[in-house]
């Protein structure tokens, strides 16, 4: 692939768009995880450093193209211009009157943020004329949102074929981290997949078994397989549906050696406010529902990591925004972190366990990206990525 690093680009003087993630969680208008704004800031300062002068543009939450007060990107231009320590001008269009003023007043150094890009219903459609206007308001195209490198839409792929295209440093260093995971892994590559659905992970299950030695489950996914493997699940969150594909991955899975770790035990409560009971897989009752993976299951985990070589993490074991049920996922952070293996973990709710326990700085790699990081190990082309193709 032709594709070129903001790093080798003459930016002085030059009006650089750079679609960025700012998809982060706001509580009472203020930024509540801000790892993805920080990942960004390289990008931005290198920039600014040669010379040229910056307008982001973001998604942020899912606002189906109209505007919505409660998803506005000015709380994450506050945090941004803190963490820069220069003033960050927010417009609250994305290429309207503000927007296009503001843009093509901006000097060298300077720094403008569009208002949320899916406010515009074109966003999402990919629409050409957003893409235009887009385009127009700077001289040249960077992306670095790797957190929404799997969404084909008019700023993450439309725009890049209408400016020079570069592709940012946050997004180079994801490429180049997930890419030891698909390229040659150390063996044992254990990967632990929690969450509530299977079908989001069923793509990712189906390849990583061509690729690793032991599969961790918890969370929706764990019952899915515990109910196909023909223990009783109670009232738990499960893709009944999906149960006899689970049947047929636990099969496939013992034909080629593959372990596929299931909780030996459990905590389960009749309601998600109870203070839970730890069961065995085997006996939870029928108006029980399982909100965590009991302590055995940790420590069983925690032996398999801890022999891994590569580790996988995406998704979290239980509820763990709920203390009675948090232990499963903070322990699966632990016992990553503890173990030596080369570790990656992706996702918000895995990112945010880690962040709780305090253990990301022994991560090798804390992905911006969940739902993005799972299609790249699926295998599958990110649009954001192949639209930076120059084809030269
Ligand atoms: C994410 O949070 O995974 C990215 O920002 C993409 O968001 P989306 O799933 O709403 O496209």
């Amino acid at each position: 692939m032709a594709i070129h690093s903001i790093a080798d680009a003459d930016v002085a003087g030059k009006r650089v768009l750079v679609r960025v993630d700012f998809n982060v969680p706001l509580k009472d208008g203020v930024v509540g995880d801000d790892s993805r704004i920080r990942a960004s800031i390289p990008t931005i300062e290198l920039i600014l450093d040669k010379g040229g002068s910056v307008v982001l543009v973001s998604h942020l939450g899912r606002p189906k193209g109209k505007i919505n007060e409660a998803m506005r990107i000015a709380p994450a231009g506050r945090r941004l211009e803190e963490l820069l320590g220069r003033p960050v001008t927010v417009v609250d269009d994305v290429t309207g009157p503000h927007a296009r003023e503001k843009a093509a007043a901006l000097q060298p150094g300077e720094v403008l943020l569009l208002e949320n890009v899916r406010f515009d219903p074109r966003e999402e459609a990919n629409d050409p004329s957003l893409a235009k206007e887009l385009a127009g308001l700077a001289d040249v195209y960077v992306n670095d949102a790797f957190g929404a490198a799997h969404r084909a839409h008019a700023s993450t792929a439309g725009v890049a074929g209408l400016l020079p295209s570069y592709i940012g440093l946050l997004m180079l260093d994801e490429l180049d981290h997930l890419g030891k995971l698909t390229a040659s892994p150390d063996h044992p590559f254990v990967a632990a997949l929690g969450g509530a659905k299977v079908t989001d992970k069923v793509g990712v299950i189906n390849e990583l078994m061509t690729r690793v030695d032991a599969l961790l489950l918890g969370g929706g996914i764990a019952n899915t397989f515990a109910l196909a493997s023909g223990q009783p699940i109670g009232a738990s969150l499960a893709d009944r549906d999906f149960a006899p594909q689970a049947k047929e991955i636990l099969e496939r899975a013992a034909s080629q050696g593959i372990a596929i770790h299931l909780p030996v035990d459990v905590v389960a409560d009749t309601s998600i406010d109870g203070p839970g009971e730890i069961a065995d897989a085997g006996s939870v009752g029928d108006d029980q529902s399982i909100f965590d993976i009991g302590p055995e299951t940790v420590e069983a985990y925690g032996k398999v990591l801890k022999e891994a070589k590569t580790i996988f993490w995406n998704g979290p074991m239980g509820v763990f925004e709920k203390p009675a049920f948090a232990k499963g996922t903070l322990g699966v952070a632990d016992a990553i972190a503890a173990s030596d293996s080369y570790s990656v973990v992706g996702g918000g709710d895995s990112l945010a366990a880690i962040e709780q326990s305090g253990v990301g700085a022994r991560i090798d790699h804390l992905s911006t990206g969940g739902g993005a990081s799972l299609e790249f190990l699926e295998g599958r082309v990110l649009p954001g990525v192949a639209a930076l193709d120059r084809k030269e």
